[in-house]
């Protein structure tokens, strides 16, 4: 095994460990009974939008690990089943229920005025997680912690690149395909504008658009469909780890190869978490040939935000998390977004990974 090769393959197993840290400690929602305000402790209601992929279901892992009675938090968590409406019950809820302080991670950006206006009118302070709304009212929320989307949609664009450029391959050769994520959702948008900037920019063909929900198995499903539709299709361009397995799923079951090699038909597919271990062990494999990091360890950063409220203190309204790449792919050591150089499998300890 080459340096790089070897570089890749521990820092992808450090992502596994990552990973596994909390598979087995999701806990469900309390029952209605359980679920009340605490006279002792800090009360922060929680509505999370689903548990659509791997990466929620850690990021709500990491949220109920850092909010717990012993470090002085009573967490109510409602899980909103991908559904707009559901998380407005839970916060007019969270809102009769008198908590401290309420967390949102919304479904899609736009619809949230009115339920957030009358969070404001509570004295309620809001803090958002991972995705973002759309109001022009800013002070209807504290403070926002989440990832740079259409960043990490620009990073895998110029992953995209530097490595078929590394190859010779005519721009206009690349037939992708973009498989969505939940449309109207702050990562749909960032990473679909990001690809499709690139596309008008280098001259990429991009076929076409369809949303895989975030799943794998609607990833499956839209990929079969494209594959039907297109016979040239060359780039699959995944807007999360879920809908990769479903895609590289359907692109096996239908005779095709993935890979890198695109000039000898296989199919190449990318993706975006590093959070889900049968993802890595792809990464490792050279199924997904890139993965742009989204990290969902978001619990103590927002425990962190509510702890500069509790002191009185005004946290910056937007908190931008740092997130790496990752490939197996020995062609690309280094993107360059603008000025800035993003190394591949750039090494980190355990200790930095587990905290981030
Ligand atoms: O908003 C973050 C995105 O939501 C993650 O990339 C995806 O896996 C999740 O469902």
């Amino acid at each position: 095994m080459n340096n790089y090769a070897k570089k890749a393959t521990i820092l992808l197993l450090l992502l596994v460990l990552v990973a596994g840290c909390g598979s087995s400690r999701f806990k469900e929602e309390k029952t209605e009974d359980e679920e009340v305000v605490s006279e002792d402790l800090i009360n922060v209601g929680f509505s999370q939008l689903g548990a659509e992929s791997d990466w929620r279901n850690t990021n709500t892992i990491s949220m109920q690990e850092a909010f717990t009675a012993e470090k002085g938090y009573n967490l109510i968590y409602k899980n909103g089943q991908q559904k707009q409406t559901n998380q407005i019950t839970a916060i007019r809820t969270f809102i009769q229920q008198g908590v401290d302080y309420i967390v949102l991670a919304p479904v899609t950006e736009s619809g949230w005025d009115t339920v957030l206006g009358e969070v404001k009118e509570a004295g309620i302070p809001v803090i958002l997680v991972d995705r973002r709304v759309d109001s022009s009212d800013k002070t209807l929320f504290a403070s926002w912690v989440g990832s740079d989307f259409e960043l990490e949609g620009r990073k895998m664009a110029a992953w995209i690149k530097e490595y078929t450029e590394s190859k010779n391959i005519d721009p206009a050769d690349l037939h992708i395909v973009n498989i969505q994520g939940t449309l109207g959702s702050t990562a749909q948008i960032g990473r679909t504008r990001a690809l499709a900037n690139a596309a008008r920019e280098n001259g990429w063909d991009l076929m076409a658009e369809v949303s895989g929900e975030f799943t794998e198995n609607k990833g499956r499903e839209v990929m079969a469909a494209l594959l039907k539709r297109f016979n040239n299709i060359n780039v699959v361009y995944c807007e999360n780890d879920n809908e990769a397995i479903g895609a590289i799923d359907a692109i096996e079951s239908s005779g095709g190869k993935v890979g890198s090699n695109i000039q000898k038909g296989e199919i190449m597919v990318v993706s975006f978490d590093g959070v889900n271990e049968k993802s890595i062990e792809y990464a490792k494999e050279g199924k997904i040939s890139c993965i742009a990091e989204c990290n969902p360890l978001h619990g103590p950063r927002v425990k962190a935000l509510i702890e500069m409220l509790e002191r009185g203190e005004t946290p910056d309204k937007y908190n931008y998390v740092d997130e790496k790449m990752y490939s197996s792919i020995s062609e690309v050591d280094k993107i360059i977004v603008d000025g800035k150089d993003y190394y591949i499998n750039e090494p980190v300890s355990m200790e930095e990974l587990v905290k981030k």
